[in-house]
Parts: structure tokens; sequence; C-alpha cells
């Protein structure tokens, strides 16, 4: 894991973020120069945790996790249990199911009920992602055909709902109904947010209040449930467990902002799943904001006249001008400023050996996207 040399290192990336260097970067911006002269380099990439070495520190706890989530299959009626396989093994990186484990280690150590929350929770989120896929109208998901490409819409959305209705089955078997009121609270306000955002398709003009809005709802909730539930189920205190929740929920804003990015910057051989989705579907997210923020009038008209008539072509003169008005190292900015609000809400937990992984994780999304700009 880290080293000294390395913590230093991080150190500076955060002083990077302090506020005065925000007007700084936004002078630099509004001037259309490319980099800002006054940023210090950020760490060096060999000095950054990857995503392998932050998990390692939860292996087991992944482990488990995984093993609980395969065995749910068995929960389905034989005619389902095909679907419910193939939605089930689509894990990925279990971000959210690692967050439970690492707050759990925060404060006292993962155990078996912080287990079945992470459990719970991948569950959640793997039946948001199949409706997504179908309101996106993406056809990979991790490098595989969506479950509605597989099959087709109808059984996607039947079986997102059974997803949904198992985590909260599994839910109910808590001592308690405070986990299974979380994960309903928590899944209601994703959907909205998902609903807020469909409501806003073709909305060029949208702000960025609410995009971000939007984005700690889809996206921050189940990450601060995640890191919560970690808590409060390996007995940390109602003020580290409020803690945790918030850092949850600014990491979860910032990968989303991560996301939004590397739809519009990433490459899909790479990426392993559908680019471009977002704008093709009206969505406008951080840089397209941005650019028609300070685009001016004209642009932001021409591009609302390409939505509709969207392909490769248009996303390469919408690239153009994304690149022409700095909005991915804006939009970078603005997601380092959420990861450092999750790391200051960090201070509050534990000590600091306990949160180091978590520590970590901000500092490789940070690079992430980064590399977003580099190639
Ligand atoms: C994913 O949202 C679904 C939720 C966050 C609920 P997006 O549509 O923005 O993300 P990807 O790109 O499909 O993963
Ligand atoms: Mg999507
Ligand atoms: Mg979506």
């Amino acid at each position: 894991m880290k080293s000294d040399t390395t913590a230093g290192l991080h150190k500076r990336a955060a002083i990077d973020l302090a506020p005065a260097n925000w007007y700084f970067f936004h002078g630099m911006f509004a001037a259309g120069t490319q980099t800002s002269p006054l940023r210090e380099a950020p760490p060096s990439r060999e000095s950054i945790a990857d995503w392998p070495e932050i998990a390692q520190s939860v292996a087991p706890f992944l482990d488990r996790v995984q093993q609980q989530l395969a065995g749910q299959v068995e929960a389905f009626d034989p005619e389902i249990a095909p679907y419910a396989k193939y939605a089930l093994a689509n894990h990925g990186k279990q971000l959210r199911a690692a967050l439970t484990g690492l707050a759990a280690n925060c404060v006292g150590g993962w155990n078996d009920s912080a287990a079945k929350a992470a459990v719970i929770i991948e569950m959640v989120h793997l039946a948001t992602l199949l409706h997504d896929d179908i309101m996106d109208g993406a056809e990979l998901r991790r490098s595989r055909p969506t479950l509605a490409n597989k099959w087709d819409n109808t059984t996607a959305v039947l079986v997102g709902d059974c997803l949904f209705a198992n985590a909260l089955r599994l839910a109910a078997e808590f001592p308690t109904t405070d986990v299974c009121r979380a994960v309903s609270t928590a899944t209601r306000t994703v959907c909205s947010g998902e609903i807020l955002q469909n409501n806003h398709q073709g909305n060029l003009a949208l702000d960025q209040a609410e995009y971000f809005k939007m984005l700690r709802m889809k996206t921050g909730e189940l990450f601060a449930l995640a890191c919560e539930l970690g808590g409060s189920l390996a007995g940390g205190d109602p003020q580290e467990t409020r803690a945790l929740r918030e850092y949850g929920m600014a990491l979860g804003t910032a990968y989303q902002v991560y996301d939004d990015c590397l739809d519009l910057f990433g490459s899909e051989a790479e990426v392993g799943k559908s680019l471009g989705t977002d704008i093709a579907s009206g969505k406008a997210t951080l840089p397209v904001i941005l650019l028609c923020e300070q685009a001016g009038h004209e642009i932001a008209t021409q591009l609302g006249q390409m939505i509709g008539r969207w392909d490769a072509d248009q996303l390469n003169i919408l690239r153009g001008w994304l690149s022409e008005f700095n909005t991915l190292e804006q939009s970078q900015y603005r997601l380092e400023s959420c990861l450092a609000e999750a790391r200051e809400a960090l201070g509050k937990v534990g000590d600091s050996a306990h949160r180091d992984a978590l520590e970590e994780l901000t500092h490789f999304l940070a690079q992430q996207s980064v590399e977003l700009g580099v190639g």
C-alpha cells in the first residue's frame, strides 16, 4: 500500500484543490488557455494505488459477497434463473460492495452483516443498470451485451424488478427494520434521480445545480448507503456513520462526473460499454452544460439541432467544441472538489491507518479522470 512518500504527494494534491486555486483555474479557462501553469503536478501515476490494490484490502469480503450474490440465483424459479444468473454474474469492479467493506474496516472491521448489506446494495445497483441500459439504449455493459440486448426489453424490465424485490427480501431478514428502510429509501431516491434525468432529456439549458442534484440522487445515494451501512453494521458510532455517508455521497457524485466524462471522452474498446449514449439521448452532462453556458447561443442551438440525428460525425463535432472550451479540464476540477469534500468527511472517521484505503480511492478516481485527457 501507500508509502510515506506517497502520502506526502497525496497531501500536495489536496492542497492543489484549495479554493484559492479555483480562481486561477477559472481565469485560465475564461482566457481559453489549455492548462493552468499554477496547477501543481498531480501525484505521479506510480505513487497512486490502482483499483486491484485498493480492493485487495477487502478481497475476502468481496469473495464472500460474490459467492452470496451468485448463490441468490437459486432464489429464483428455474425458468427465471438464467436471466438472474446473467444479471448477477455481471459484477464488474464491485465498487459499492467494496465501499461497504472498506467503511466497515474504518470503524470495527467487516462482519457477516456488512457482507449481506453489500450483497443487497450490489443487487439494487445491478437492477438499476438493467433498467438504465434500456432507457439509454445501450448495447454493451461490462463488455457483454446488455440483458435487454441479449433477450428483450420486457425481460430486462421484469428481471430488474425481480432483483429490486429480492434485495428488499434480503434486507427484511435483518433483526430490525433499519436496513430495509435505508435500502428502500435509497432505492427510491436512485430511481427518482433517473426520473429527473429523464424529465430533463433534451434540455441543454440544464443548470449545474440541477445536474449535481440528479447526480447525488442517482449515484451518490447508493455510494452513501454502502458506506453508511458498512459503518453502522460494523459498530460505528452515529457521528462516524454520518461522516462515512458524507464521504460516500461526495465520492459517488465525483464518480458520476467521471462516468459522464467517460461517455464523451473515453474509448468504447477500452471502457467496455456503449459510449456517447448520454448526448445521443439528449442528456446534458457536465461537459455539455459547461459548453452551453460558455459557447454562446449559436453553438447551443446547433447542438440542439444535432440531437435527434445523432451519429459518429456529430460526436466528433461535439468533441471539437468540448475541447475548444476546455470542458474536460473544468469538469475534472469540479470532480476534484467533490473528492476534496470526500477526504474532508473521512477525516472525521476512525484513525488514519484504517481509512487509508478510502482515501486512496479518492486519489485513484482523480487519476482516472486525469487519464481521460491523455492520448
Ligand atoms: C447509471 O447511470 C444508472 C444509475 C446511476 C442509476 P448512467 O446511465 O449515467 O451510467 P452508465 O454510463 O450507463 O453506467
Ligand atoms: Mg446508462
Ligand atoms: Mg442513464
